[in-house]
C-alpha cells in the first residue's frame, strides 16, 4: 500500500547485477509504483530496454535524445516527477561520476537533476568495492545525503566470494518500504530546532562565543525531515549545510535574534528542540570602532540574555518541549532543574565528563531524562545515531 502510485525512477547500470533490476522493477509495479527506468549505454549490454520498459510499461530512457524524431529526454522533469531514485545496480565507475558531477549520461544529468532523495546499491568484485577510490567516493555520496544499500557478501561474477554483490531485489525492495513507513511517522509535524552557538558582538571584530559545532542539532533537524516532518532550523554561525527540502533554515548570529526568531515560529509548531548553546550573557555596549589596546586593565559589563527555552516554556500550548543540558558535575540534579525551571518534557544530557561527548565531537554519549521521572541512558554513539535515539523516544 505505501508504495501505492510512488514515483520510482531506477537506475540501471553495467553491471552483471542488471538482471536483477528486473525482478526489482517488478516489485515496485506490483506494489503499485510507477516505475521510469533510466539507463547508462554499458547498462544496456546486459539487460535489453524490452524486457524493461514491458514490466514497467513505459519506454526506458537511455538517451539525451530519441534518434529518430530528435525528441529531447527531459532530465529535469525527472526530477521533479520522482518520489525516489534507485540506482541498482550502480557500478563504481557510475558511482564515481555521480560522486564528482561527471554528467556524460542521462542516468547522471538525471541524478544531478534529483529532487527526490536517493538510494544507491553498488555491485562491483570485492577489490573494486574495498579500493580506497570506491570508499571515497561512497563517503562523498553519503555527504550529499544520498542512502547507500551495502552490497552483501557472496559470490561474485568473478567467482571470487566476497563482499561486493548487489543486494538481493526483495531486500532492497523491504529497504524501500520502510524508507517510505519511515518518511511518514512525523509527516504531519511542524518541528523547531535550534542549533549551534551564538556570537556576542564586543566591537566590529570581536565576539563572545563557544565551541558548539551545530553538528547536533543538524543531525536532529535531518532524522526528523527524513520521517516527514517540516523542520525551522534556527542555527547560529555554523559551517555545516542543510541537505533535506524538508527543512527551512533561518541563520543568526546572536541569542537576540535568535530568542526573536524562535518566539515568532513556535506559535505554529509541533514540538521545538532547542539544542543551541545560546550564550548566556552579551555585552552590555557593543563599541562602535574597533576597541583598542591601551595596556590597561579592561572591564566588560555583560547583562544577561534572554532564556529562549523558559519563553517557549511559559508560551508552550500543546507543544512538546525539549532541551539539552552539557554539565560538568551533579549531572543528573541540574539537568532535572533545569527541565522543571523552563517547563520542558524531556532534557537530554551529556556530560563534558565522559570522552567523545559534547562540542565539536562527531559522537555523543547522552541520558534522556522526562518530566516523568523516567531516565534512559544510551552508549557512545555517532550523532547521526543518537538523533534517531532522541526522536524515537521524545515522540513514541
Ligand atoms: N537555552 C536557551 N536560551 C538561553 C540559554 C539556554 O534556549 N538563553 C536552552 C539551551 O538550548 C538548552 C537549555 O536551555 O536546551 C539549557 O541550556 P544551558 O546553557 O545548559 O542552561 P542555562 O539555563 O543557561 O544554565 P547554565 O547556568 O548551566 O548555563
Amino acid at each position: 500500500m505505501i508504495l501505492e502510485n510512488k514515483h520510482i525512477v531506477l537506475g540501471i547500470t553495467g553491471s552483471i547485477a542488471a538482471y536483477k533490476a528486473a525482478s526489482l522493477a517488478r516489485l515496485f509495479i506490483k506494489a503499485g509504483a510507477e516505475v521510469q527506468i533510466v539507463m547508462t549505454p554499458s547498462g544496456k549490454e546486459f539487460i535489453t530496454p524490452v524486457t524493461l520498459s514491458a514490466l514497467t510499461g513505459k519506454p526506458v530512457v537511455s538517451e539525451f535524445f530519441t534518434a529518430n524524431d530528435g525528441t529531447w529526454h527531459s532530465h529535469v522533469d525527472l526530477g521533479l516527477w520522482a518520489d525516489l531514485m534507485i540506482i541498482a545496480p550502480a557500478t563504481a565507475s557510475t558511482l564515481g561520476k555521480m560522486a564528482n558531477g561527471i554528467a556524460d549520461n542521462m542516468l547522471i544529468t538525471t541524478y544531478l537533476s534529483m529532487k527526490a532523495p536517493v538510494m544507491i546499491a553498488p555491485a562491483m568484485d570485492l577489490d573494486m568495492f574495498a579500493h580506497p577510490s570506491t570508499t571515497r567516493n561512497i563517503e562523498m555520496l553519503k555527504s550529499y545525503g544520498n542512502i547507500i544499500i551495502e552490497p552483501a557478501s557472496g559470490e561474485l561474477a568473478s567467482h571470487i566470494v566476497g563482499k561486493g554483490r548487489m543486494e538481493e531485489p526483495e531486500k532492497i525492495f523491504e529497504y524501500v518500504v520502510s524508507f517510505f513507513e519511515k518518511q511518514q511517522t512525523l509527516s504531519k509535524k511542524k518541528i523547531l530546532i535550534t542549533a549551534g552557538p551564538t556570537y556576542e558582538k564586543i566591537d566590529p571584530v570581536r565576539f563572545i562565543g563557544n565551541y558548539s559545532s551545530g553538528k547536533m542539532g543538524f543531525a536532529l533537524a535531518e532524522e526528523c525531515a527524513s520521517r516527514g516532518a517540516k523542520v525551522t532550523l534556527i542555527a547560529g554561525p555554523v559551517s555545516l549545510e542543510t541537505k533535506s527540502p524538508n527543512i527551512h533554515r533561518i541563520d543568526v548570529e546572536s541569542a537576540e535574534e535568535m530568542f526573536e526568531a524562535s518566539v515568532e515560529a513556535f506559535p505554529s509548531m509541533d514540538a521545538a528542540i532547542l539544542c543551541a548553546a545560546v550564550a548566556d550573557y552579551k555585552v552590555k555596549e557593543q563599541a562602535k570602532e574597533k576597541i583598542k589596546r591601551t595596556g590597561d586593565e579592561m572591564n566588560m559589563l555583560l547583562i544577561p540574555n534572554k532564556d529562549i527555552a523558559a519563553q517557549l516554556g511559559q508560551m508552550k500550548n500543546k507543544q512538546l518541549l525539549v532541551g539539552f543540558a552539557l554539565e560538568t558535575n551533579d549531572e543528573e540534579s541540574n539537568a532535572i532543574k533545569k527541565m522543571e525551571k523552563k517547563n520542558l518534557d524531556f532534557i537530554v544530557l551529556n556530560s563534558l565528563n565522559d570522552t567523545g561527548a559534547g562540542f565539536q565531537h562527531d559522537t555523543n554519549k547522552i541520558s534522556i531524562l522526562s518530566k516523568n521521572g523516567e531516565k534512559e541512558d544510551f552508549p557512545l554513539k555517532s550523532k547521526k545515531e543518537v538523533a534517531f535515539d532522541i526522536i524515537n523516544r521524545i515522540f513514541n
